[in-house]
């Protein structure tokens, strides 16, 4: 690890993969550009079959591109794939992990595999469970974890070998908002360490809390990118709702909110409604995405509630 650390540990450039015979193609990622810099967290958000794991599949040496190029930590994922595998840590998001043998196991087994010398394995998983919480679990078989904890073993496997770039692919799919958040402060922790972590969601709010900067794929292309404030102040500027109600409503917020005292109307309930990162989808691709959009906030809300209500329009 002496090299000079990079101004961007991941690079792609014209990345394509498609799948299947010529006359029924699956452009699954068609033309992907990306440059994430060192110490970033970069959200990669898209909905079902986007093509966010084809993507990160290629970055990881794990599948071939069918064009364009890619770096990662300096090495071409193609012609020096070692070098990348060495430099990376990965959780996937259908990783297949045996279900009997125990997380002790499965971390040595990984140390193992990344030539960790053997005298510092058991130190190295130890440091590994605490670190992901899972001390107290460490002998128990893994097919008796819960989802949470799964997602945690794979995080701690990922970081076997002190990676400086790591994938995440769908880190908190199917977890509830405590684990999610558990492994949101995980993930930000490891990253004010220095690591440079891409991970891909499904989820706005994902993308929003925790990534410096978001690109939004569709259908194997990229049609957004940028910081979660950029995207959605291009989207178009914060509007206030104001709705008129029952007399009583206490109000002394804005002039608007003045103006409408003076003409003798309480104010009951006031909603800040502004562009959501679902509103860029929805004005990149002109679709939204899956469960988004439905003027609700997400479970997932955990900043303490607002004291002026939010919400996506819709
Ligand atoms: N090995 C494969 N063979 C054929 N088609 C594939 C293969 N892998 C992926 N695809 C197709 O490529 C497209 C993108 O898939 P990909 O798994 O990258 O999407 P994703 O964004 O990760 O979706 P999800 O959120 O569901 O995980 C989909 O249409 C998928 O069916
Ligand atoms: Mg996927």
């Amino acid at each position: 690890m002496s090299d000079p650390p990079l101004d961007f540990p991941i690079t792609a450039t014209g990345l394509v993969r498609h799948f299947g015979p010529e006359n029924n193609r699956v452009k699954a990622v068609d033309g992907v550009d990306l440059h994430v810099s060192a110490g970033e967290i970069f959200g990669f958000l898209g909905p079902n079959g986007a093509g966010k794991s084809t993507t990160v599949r290629m970055l990881t040496t794990l599948l071939k591109p069918t064009a364009g190029s890619a770096t990662v930590a300096g090495f071409d994922v193609v012609t020096q794939a070692d070098r990348v595998r060495r430099s990376i840590g990965v959780a996937l998001q259908d990783a297949a992990i045996d279900p009997l043998m125990t997380g002790n196991e499965l971390l040595e087994l990984q140390a193992v595999l990344y030539g960790i010398p053997a005298a510092a394995v058991r130190r190295r998983a130890d440091e590994l469970l605490e670190r992901v919480g899972l001390t107290a679990a460490a002998d128990r078989r893994v097919g008796t974890y819960s989802g949470g904890m799964r997602r945690r073993l794979d995080l701690a496997l990922s970081l076997i070998h002190q990676p400086t770039v790591l994938f995440l692919d769908e880190p908190t799919t199917g977890l509830d908002p405590m684990s999610r958040i558990t492994l949101w402060e995980e993930v930000r922790r490891l990253n004010r360490e220095g690591t440079t972590v891409l991970l891909t969601t499904q989820y706005l709010e994902e993308a929003d809390q925790l990534a410096d900067r978001v690109a939004i794929i569709d259908n194997g292309v990229i049609v957004q990118q940028g910081t979660p404030t950029e995207l959605k102040a291009a989207v178009g500027a914060p509007s206030l709702l104001v709705s008129v109600g029952l007399p009583g409503g206490a109000a002394q917020v804005t002039d608007v909110v003045r103006a409408l005292d003076e003409q003798g109307v309480k104010i009951q309930h006031l909603e800040l409604s502004e562009p959501s990162l679902d509103d860029v989808f929805a004005a990149a691709t002109g679709h939204r995405l899956e469960g988004a959009g439905t003027g609700t906030e997400p479970a997932t809300d955990h900043e303490g509630a607002p004291a002026v209500k939010r919400r996506g329009r819709r």
